[in-house]
């Protein structure tokens, strides 16, 4: 397997940001017969293996679903359960972060998290802002239509105070008041647990995405599988609505 890790480093078009929705920790725990935290609980040492695995083969951004806005309506003990963890962990990761030169980030509606969790959270974003080598971008609490409603609400106050005109909302102003405005839209979204769904996951980013679905859950997802949905991203053909024949006599 670490020459498809190789193969995968020294490939031209490599996708620059690849986004995750992380699911199948309660059915993985169920499997075995634990509680559902016990499966976060594994998820969470996935994610840190994937992250590691994915800057080293020099992926810029990695977007990660953690928690939905939808994911509110658990069993409170479930939510508590996972709010605890981030905030554990949060900390604990920074030395993960330090020596791969990750930068932590957010997207989602922070304000609903615990307080303990927000302060973790900023803390270790600032911590390790001026890490270069990959983004890790958190999405918590987050929800699509949210954020597009966010989004149009933002720019029609701009517009009611007399800060901007109609006619100057297009895509890249309207892309500008979401969430993601630091990062490129992804290249390759991954779903695990052999769910076939966005889930209200990045809607308007994920235009033209390359779509892949795996039936591994997401604590058994490792470094080979992510490395295996690479190289099956690198094997597609990306046309954003152009024929082959045009790509192919493109200069590259
Ligand atoms: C994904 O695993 C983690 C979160 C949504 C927080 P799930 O908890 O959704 O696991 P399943 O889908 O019940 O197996
Ligand atoms: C999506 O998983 C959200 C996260 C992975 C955090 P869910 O398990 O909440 O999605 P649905 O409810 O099955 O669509
Ligand atoms: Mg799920």
């Amino acid at each position: 397997m670490s020459g498809l890790k190789e193969q995968i480093k020294s490939a031209k078009n490599l996708p620059q940001h690849v986004a995750i929705i992380m699911d199948g920790n309660g059915r993985w725990a169920k499997k075995k017969g634990f509680l559902r935290a016990i499966g976060h609980e594994n998820g969470v040492d996935a994610l840190r293996n994937v992250a590691t695995a994915a800057a080293e083969v020099n992926i810029k951004y990695l977007t990660v679903y953690a928690f939905s806005s939808e994911n509110w309506n658990r069993p409170p003990k479930e939510v508590k359960a996972l709010m605890g963890l981030l905030v554990t962990h949060l900390r604990k990761e920074l030395k993960t972060l330090k020596k791969n030169d990750i930068r932590l980030r957010a997207i989602g509606d922070a304000s609903s998290l615990p307080k303990s969790a927000q302060k973790e959270l900023a803390e270790v974003i600032d911590l390790t802002k001026d890490h270069k080598h990959m983004t890790l971008t958190l999405a918590l609490s987050y929800g699509s239509r949210e954020e597009l409603a966010r989004a149009a609400r933002n720019l029609a106050r701009e517009v009611a105070e007399g800060k901007r005109s109609v006619e100057s909302i297009d895509e890249k102003v309207f892309e500008d008041a979401l969430y993601t405005n630091f990062m490129p839209d992804p290249d390759l979204l991954i779903r695990t647990s052999n769910e076939f769904r966005i889930s209200n996951y990045l809607l308007w980013q994920i235009a033209y995405s390359e779509l892949y679905f795996t039936p591994k859950l997401w604590p058994d997802f490792g470094a080979d599988d992510l490395y295996e949905a690479i190289a099956d991203y690198l094997g597609r053909e990306r046309r954003f609505g152009k024929t082959s024949e045009q790509l192919n006599t493109e200069v590259s």
